[in-house]
């Protein structure tokens, strides 16, 4: 019989070892003892190497799938003479490393905040295959940007257009910006990710883009490049990216009248799977809805098709990413029903809301696996916990382990690869875990894991020795 809690999409799988494509990585298989392999690197050897918990990225499949994205946009454009820019949005997944994985593909980058720019920088990202982004840019994150000859910054509000304008003239430059548009197209996902409904902090209202368009114009150190949307993040269905860009190439067709609006960026927020009942995004068949609306649109509105930017984020980094975890302890509780009770196991890991904060924010579902081993012992409906002091300290809510799962046993938890590493706190004062890439047999340390002692370097009291004291 089905376990009460069990959530109603989640069935016992047939076959607890089996690792689905939907979510894992290309590369992940078991070899003959059954312990999961992730680019050709054991988990063991990943865990002794570099410790617990760990993010894993994929090389290989993040580039694999910058590429294939990059694809599906380009050839369906191609037909019709527009040309695609891909920005990778930096907030999933930043490091230097990556970045170069980036730009090695191609890709443009969007960041969103003098932080994310200094590391894209840092890994020799050129200005001009940069956009800014972010509600509240400071003046000096502003400055930062035009200095370095980013190619876009995405204006959020009224305030920012003199702000930018003033820095790029005080600079001598003439700074390309879009304008972020609140499209109210209600994308279907959770409350927090949705970024378009009417009633949130992102873009402008439909209707003030016209006069804020004009006021940009005035600038003789602003050059308006085109409207901005992003309706969300993890989003499944196409039509809300269909309809925000009718919406938006009505607006762009009024502002061509009389000059030339060279661009319409439509964002990011492709969905992906991150548990069994969720069905992966189909990117090419997106793109090529996206772009055939926006071909026979613009036909209609009698204006030239305009070239087209997109921002992916999680859709490349999620799935290219799988946590590692060692389990400290196993309890199982018994839970109250109508029917009268049902067991729930809690295996609680070395880390926790401060590796990934996506159940406690969203109430994001993850899957798990037995990672050192395969098992052919029965399914138990588990729920994977940090060793935090929240009871919401959630890593899995719902899964199913072997019921022979052991203290000191690895699992691993996959798509980890977007907002979780980027998320991360110190909470606890835990450090944050270490990143290592795996490609072809060999891995490497991205970043290193936080110490202890990093995070007292920035306790000005122990620096006094009033630490040490106490
Ligand atoms: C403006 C913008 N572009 C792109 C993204 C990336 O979204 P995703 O990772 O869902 O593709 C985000 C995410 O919040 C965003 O705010």
């Amino acid at each position: 019989m089905k376990n009460p809690l069990a959530p109603e999409w989640l069935q016992a799988p047939e076959d607890l070892n089996d690792l689905n494509k939907k979510i894992w990585p290309e590369s992940a298989k078991r070899d003959s003892s059954g312990e999961i392999h992730i680019g050709g690197v054991g988990v063991s050897e990943l865990a002794s190497k570099f410790g617990t918990p760990l993010y894993v990225v994929d090389e290989s499949e993040f580039r694999s799938r910058l590429a294939l994205v990059n694809r599906a946009f380009t050839q369906p454009a191609r037909e019709h003479g527009i040309a695609i820019r891909m920005y990778y949005a930096a907030k999933a997944l930043l490091t230097t490393d990556i970045a170069g994985w980036v730009e090695q593909e191609g890709y443009s980058i969007d960041v969103a905040s003098g932080g994310e720019l200094a590391v894209a920088r840092a890994a020799g990202f050129e200005g001009s295959k940069i956009g800014l982004h972010g509600n509240n840019k400071s003046l000096s994150e502003i400055s930062r940007a035009v200095v370095a000859g980013v190619n876009s910054i995405v204006i959020d509000s009224e305030q920012e257009i003199e702000r930018i304008a003033s820095i790029a003239e005080s600079n001598s430059v003439v700074q390309g910006v879009r304008l972020r548009v609140n499209s109210g197209v209600h994308a279907s996902t959770h409350e927090f990710l949705a970024t378009a409904r009417e009633d949130q902090k992102f873009g402008i209202p439909i209707d003030q883009v016209e006069d804020l368009v004009a006021v940009i114009r005035s600038h003789p150190s602003l050059k308006f490049l085109g409207l901005h949307s992003h309706i969300g993040s993890q989003i499944f269905v196409v039509d809300g990216f269909v309809e925000a860009a009718r919406r938006l190439l009505s607006l762009h067709a009024k502002l061509s009248e009389g000059e030339e609006v060279p661009e319409l960026n439509l964002g990011g927020g492709f969905g992906i799977a991150y548990v069994e009942n969720e069905k992966p995004i189909n990117i090419k068949e997106l793109a090529q809805r996206i772009i055939a609306n926006v071909v026979s649109l613009s036909d209609e509105l009698g204006i030239k098709p305009p070239n087209l930017c997109f921002e992916p984020g999680r859709l490349i980094a999620g799935p290219s990413g799988v946590t590692l975890y060692n389990v400290g302890t196993i309890k199982d509780i018994e839970v109250p029903t109508e029917q009268g009770s049902a067991n729930r196991r809690y295996v609680a890991v070395d880390g926790g809301i401060s590796d990934n904060l996506r159940f406690a924010l969203y109430g994001a579902e993850y899957t798990s696996s037995l990672a050192t081993r395969s098992s052919s012992a029965e399914p138990v409906l588990s729920r994977v916990v940090g060793k935090h002091c929240e009871s919401g300290d959630i890593v899995v809510n719902n899964t199913y382990l072997p019921s022979d799962l052991a203290i000191n046993e690895l699992i691993a938890v996959p798509a980890t690869g977007a907002y979780c590493y980027s998320l991360a706190s110190n909470y606890n004062y835990l450090g944050r875990p270490p990143i290592a890439s795996v490609r072809d047999g060999q891995s490497k340390l991205l970043v290193r894991g936080e110490t202890e002692q990093d995070m007292l370097a920035r306790d000005e009291g122990y620096k006094t020795g009033l630490a040490d004291e106490s």
